[in-house]
């Protein structure tokens, strides 16, 4: 099973809307994909119209008992692992279990026979438990929006990377809300878009992808036609290839 963590420190980069788009795209590729919302703000679980069950919250998730809490998604190869209020309070957690170890690939091993692919949505925060995903990750995902600050996120990104001695190769990054007539969005890509980590697809600012609140449902299917879902479509492709390299 390979983990795709969707991570940025940063908030508000697209890091939902792109687990939600690759996880539907990973999905139809065929292949058996679990998108787990890591994030108590539960808006990926909102985009696929999924409650949590009542039992579940942080203890459950931290026990591996991950089975009975897996949702189906109205789209064939695709289920759902819910956030809950609780997960606020994972790095704590973690925290007091030691924080030496990997105890999330423990807990992702529970599942490994059943998915091929696990879509992590992160939550925004540079924390013990991003430092975990990080390391249980086979590749990370990073949605960077062509600005100043967004580009400083991504740099203390891989700081974290070569402090936790993870090979910087599963780090990759691409372009997020991007809007071209923005002179800053075009002069940040020029600088930094021919990096080896950053990946050639980009996902534009586009009104269907903030629409996905309204829709609730991937652009793939709201949109088939639209921009939107030929962007997450490439881009799905890419980090796919991308990952099958490592
Ligand atoms: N490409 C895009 N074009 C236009 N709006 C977008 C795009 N990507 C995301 N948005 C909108 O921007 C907002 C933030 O996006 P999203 O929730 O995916 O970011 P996030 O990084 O997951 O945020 P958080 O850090 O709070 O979890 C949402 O309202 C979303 O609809
Ligand atoms: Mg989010």
């Amino acid at each position: 099973m390979k983990i795709i963590a969707i991570y940025s420190s940063k908030g508000g980069v697209g890091k939902t809307a792109t687990a939600v788009n690759l996880a539907y795209g990973c999905a139809r590729s065929g292949r058996k994909t679990l998108l787990c919302d890591m994030d108590p703000q539960g808006a990926a679980g909102y985009y696929y119209r999924i409650r949590p069950k009542e039992s579940f919250n942080r203890k459950q998730f931290l026990k591996g008992d991950l089975e009975p809490f897996i949702r189906g998604t109205d789209y064939e190869n695709l289920d759902l692992l819910p956030t809950h209020f609780s997960f606020r309070h994972l790095d704590i957690a973690l925290d007091e279990r030691g924080g030496a170890g990997n105890e999330l690939k423990r807990i992702f091993a529970c599942i490994e026979d059943e998915y091929e692919v696990l879509i992590l949505d992160c939550p925004p925060n540079m924390t013990l438990l991003s430092e975990k995903i990080i390391m249980a990750a086979d590749l990370v995902v990073t949605p960077v929006i062509p600005t100043t600050l967004s580009i400083l996120s991504f740099a203390q990104l891989i700081k974290l990377t070569d402090k936790l001695e993870v090979n910087r190769k599963k780090l990759v990054a691409f372009f997020s809300m991007v809007d071209r007539r923005k002179n800053m969005h075009s002069d940040t890509i020029a600088k930094f878009g021919k990096k080896k980590m950053f990946l050639a697809s980009e996902i534009p600012y586009l009104a269907d992808v903030e629409k996905m609140g309204l829709y609730r449902q991937p652009v793939a299917v709201s949109v088939p036609s639209s921009a939107a879902a030929t962007a997450y479509a490439q881009l799905w492709l890419e980090v796919w290839r991308r990952g099958a390299l490592l």
